[in-house]
C-alpha cells in the first residue's frame, strides 16, 4: 500500500474539522485553525508559543519577502489574518479573545479568557473553507443585504472597508491594477522573488508546505524544469493585465481596506479587518481574491489613495468579491514546524 499523501489528502488533513472533547482548551487545535489563514504569497510568515493563557504570534522573518514588502506591511497583515482565525475558533471553544499587538516583541498576542457566553459562529464554521478563489467569478451582483453584512465585517479598530460595486469605479481601479502589473512585472527582482514562491507540481507544493501552487489558480502541474523554462516567458505585464482586467469584469465589487495609521499595529489591524471579511464571506457563499498592485507600488500608491479621496488614511489591502467556484486549497507547513512551545497538556 502506498501511503505517502498525495495534494488531496494533504489538503484535507489540515482542513478536518477535529471537535473538541476535553474541558481544557485545545491551544493546538487553535493554531491549526490559525494557520489556515491567508498569508502573501503564502508564506505562512509565523510561529506560535503559547504561554499563560494566550497564544503569541511571532513574526518569522526567515519569510520575509523584501521585494514585495520591503516594510514587512503585508508580513503584518498576515499575522493578523490568523489572529482573527484564532479569535472566532477559540469562541467555539467557549473562549473570549482578547488580541494585542506587543510593540516590543512585534508580536501580537491573542489572551484568552473563558466566557460561558462565547459559542460556535458562522464564522468560526468558515474557516477550514475560506480560500483566495484566483478564478473568474460569474458576474452577477451582491444584494443590498449582504454587501452590508460584509460591510460591517470588514470594520474594526482603525480600520473600515471601502465597497466599490458601479463599473466606472472597476474600470478604473482595473487601471490602477494594471499600471501596478506593469511595474512589477518588469522588475527582474520582483519576478524572482514571486517565481521563488510559486510551487510548479504537487511534490514541490508538498515537500515545502507551503507558497503559490498553480492547482488553486487553475494551472496545469509541470515538472520543475520545465516550469523553469516556461514561467519567464508565460508570466508578461501584457498576459497578466488581460487576466485581472477579465476578472475585475467577472467581480461583484471591490473592497478596499484602509487604515488610520501605517504602523505593524494598523497592519495587523487590517489583516484581521480583511480575515473577517472573508470568513464571513465565506459564510455567505461569496469568493474573493487579493489585487493589490496599486497599494503594492509606491509610484502608484499615492494616486490611488487620492482616487479614493483619502485624506488622513492608508490603503491597506484590495479585493474583489463575488460568486466564484471552489478552488482546490492550499497547503500549509506541519503544526510542528510553526509551534515553538506548547504548556504542558496543551
Ligand atoms: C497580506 C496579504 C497579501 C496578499 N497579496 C496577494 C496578492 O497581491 N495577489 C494574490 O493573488 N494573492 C494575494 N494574497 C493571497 C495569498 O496568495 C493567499 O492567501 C495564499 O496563497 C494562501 O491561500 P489561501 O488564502 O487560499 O489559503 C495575499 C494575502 C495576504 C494575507
Amino acid at each position: 500500500m502506498n501511503s505517502s499523501p498525495t495534494y488531496e489528502s494533504a489538503v484535507a488533513a489540515v482542513r478536518q474539522p477535529r471537535p473538541n472533547v476535553g474541558a481544557k482548551p485545545d491551544y493546538r487545535e487553535l493554531i491549526r485553525l490559525g494557520s489556515l489563514a491567508a498569508s502573501s504569497h503564502n508564506t505562512q510568515p509565523w510561529k506560535f508559543a503559547v504561554s499563560g493563557g494566550s497564544i503569541r504570534i511571532i513574526p518569522d522573518f526567515s519569510r520575509r519577502c523584501p521585494v514585495v514588502d520591503p516594510k514587512d506591511a503585508h508580513l503584518f497583515k498576515s499575522l493578523g489574518c490568523a489572529a482573527e482565525n484564532i479569535v472566532h475558533a477559540a469562541a467555539a471553544q467557549g473562549l473570549r479573545a482578547e488580541v494585542d499587538f506587543d510593540d516590543e516583541e512585534r508580536a501580537v498576542v491573542v489572551r484568552l479568557i473563558p466566557d460561558p457566553t462565547c459559542g460556535e459562529t458562522a464564522l468560526a464554521r468558515a474557516i477550514p473553507s475560506r480560500q483566495c478563489t484566483k478564478a473568474r467569478y460569474d458576474g452577477s451582483a451582491l444584494d443590498r443585504e449582504d454587501l452590508a453584512t460584509l460591510d460591517r465585517a470588514g470594520t474594526g479598530e482603525g480600520v473600515r472597508v471601502i465597497l466599490l460595486t458601479d463599473d466606472d469605479h472597476k474600470r478604473a481601479v482595473t487601471e490602477f491594477v494594471n499600471r501596478g502589473n506593469k511595474d512589477q512585472l518588469s522588475d527582474p527582482a520582483w519576478r524572482d522573488e514571486l517565481f521563488s514562491w510559486i510551487r510548479s507540481n504537487d511534490r514541490e507544493s508538498l515537500e515545502t508546505g507551503d507558497g503559490l501552487s498553480g492547482r488553486t489558480s487553475g494551472q496545469p502541474s509541470v515538472p520543475t524544469w520545465l516550469a523553469r523554462l516556461l514561467l519567464p516567458v508565460l508570466v508578461r505585464p501584457k498576459s497578466q493585465m488581460k487576466t485581472d482586467a477579465a476578472s475585475i469584469r467577472s467581480s461583484a465589487g471591490v473592497a478596499v481596506f484602509v487604515a488610520k495609521d501605517d504602523d505593524a499595529a494598523a497592519w495587523v489591524d487590517a489583516g484581521r479587518c480583511y480575515e473577517r471579511f472573508a470568513l464571513q464571506a465565506t459564510a455567505l457563499g461569496v469568493s474573493n481574491a487579493f489585487i493589490n498592485q496599486p497599494i503594492e507600488v509606491p509610484a502608484v500608491r499615492p494616486e490611488f489613495e487620492r482616487w479614493l479621496g483619502l485624506k488622513d488614511e492608508h490603503a491597506q489591502l484590495m479585493i474583489r468579491f463575488g460568486t466564484g467556484p471552489q478552488m482546490p486549497f492550499s497547503v500549509r507547513r506541519p503544526l510542528d514546524d510553526v509551534i515553538v512551545s506548547t504548556e504542558p497538556n496543551s
